[in-house]
């Protein structure tokens, strides 16, 4: 796909489409500013080329309406300090003011639109309101993984009306490496899928067993692969609906020869409470009233065993509660095992993400995407609808 360094941006006019959608606590500060420091690159070589800088973005989720807790002004802050440079933030996305001011930019000059979902047509992939982001400039550029799922004006119906659309290099390199590692991987391949449910993996479960020669099952969503197996499970979050959707996971595993992990044992607690007495007990002997909360060490022991071979390993979802102390080793042995591993490393998912920010062993991973639902799309098999959107632009270009 083309991208931006294909292209010249010198003083023109440049929308740079990104996910600026970063956690923020209860006073408005940034918890997390990844997803702002991964465009970074893309940001730089758009000012050192000269560039006339226009960013856009969501965040959270305000379905329409102003929200003044979801603008972008802690983003322009951060951005400002990240960067070394002034960012403007304009009072809206779209709009005369804005366009004024998208007409004072000199060289180098960085503004950042308002939140783009303040505005309802941004989701419902609103032509009119795609033809006046477009309008704004003379280049646009998708560098925004982590919302590409989602057929959204600033990322699906802008592509029809921008002069000339190009992938960012964020972008470029998620794809780059997510096809690294499913198409034509260096094997063995495993996959590590946690996360509370079956309901929102199943997809992309069945979609793994085609590719993948291992796959480790861990989070709460091995308990209804445990049940459908004939353990009890105690008092542990089940999906009844889908126990039969599981068995069918574990015959499809068999008939496809993939080898398939399942816990042992478990780090079980009465109530899901940092100061809950826990119990490690193996998974056939969870008792009423317990909930399996992690995986135990012996599982975690045979994940790391499983894995110590692979070529490539792609990890989405938790393997317990992290979040909390008593149940977050599991995890962390897991974030362990991957960054030691020889193998090209793939970790994708906020939470995922997260885990392996908090063990500080961010570095030894090949790749942390900043997708989490759109890593999601694609570990299902799905193309993404704003990738789509940008290679038939780009064909047409
Ligand atoms: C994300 O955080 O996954 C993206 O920014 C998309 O956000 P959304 O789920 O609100 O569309």
């Amino acid at each position: 796909m083309k991208t931006i360094r294909d292209i010249d941006i010198s003083g023109k006019r440049t929308l740079i489409r990104v996910d600026f959608n970063v956690p923020l606590d209860e006073k408005g500060r940034i918890t997390d500013d990844a997803r702002i420091r991964r465009v970074l690159p893309t940001v730089e070589y758009a000012l050192e080329k000269g560039a006339k800088l226009i960013l856009a973005s969501h965040l959270g989720r305000p379905k329409g309406q102003v929200v003044p807790a979801m603008s972008l002004a802690p983003v322009a802050q951060r951005l400002g300090e990240l960067t070394g440079k002034p960012v403007q933030l304009a009072p809206d996305a779209v709009g005369p003011e804005v366009e004024k001011m998208v007409s004072d930019l000199q060289p180098g000059d960085i503004l950042l639109l308002e939140n783009l979902r303040f505005h309802a047509e941004e989701q419902a992939n609103d032509e009119g309101f795609a033809r006046q982001l477009a309008g704004l400039c003379d280049v646009y550029v998708n560098d925004a993984f982590a919302v590409s799922h989602r057929a959204n004006a600033s990322v699906v119906a802008i592509t029809r009306f921008a002069p000339v659309c190009v992938a960012g290099l964020l972008l470029e390199k998620e794809l780059e490496y997510f096809h690294r590692a499913m198409t034509n991987p260096r094997r063995p391949l495993a996959a590590v899928i946690g996360g509370a449910k079956v309901s929102s993996k199943l997809a992309a479960l069945h979609n793994l067993l085609r590719t993948v020669d291992k796959l480790i099952i861990g989070g709460a969503m091995a308990n209804t692969f445990l049940r459908g197996m004939g353990c009890d499970m105690g008092s542990s979050k089940i999906e009844e609906d889908l126990i039969g959707d599981a068995a069918e996971i574990v015959a499809e595993a068999q008939r496809r020869k993939v080898r398939l992990y399942l816990p042992v044992d478990a780090v079980a607690a009465r109530e899901l409470s940092d100061q809950a007495p826990v119990r490690t007990l193996p998974v056939q002997e969870i008792p009423e009233g317990l909930m399996a909360l992690d995986i135990g060490p012996a599982t975690a022991m045979l994940y790391a065993e499983a894995l110590e071979d692979a070529g490539t390993i792609v990890w989405n979802g938790p393997m317990g509660v992290f979040e909390m102390m008593p149940f977050s080793k599991g995890t962390a042995h897991m974030v362990k095992t991957v960054a030691a591993s020889a193998a090209l490393t793939i970790v994708g998912g906020g939470d995922t993400g997260a885990a392996v920010h908090q063990s500080g062993l961010a570095e030894k991973i090949s790749y942390i995407s900043t997708g989490g639902g759109a890593f999601l799309k694609l570990l299902e098999g799905h193309e993404l609808p704003a990738v789509a959107a940008l290679e038939k632009a780009a064909e047409t270009a």
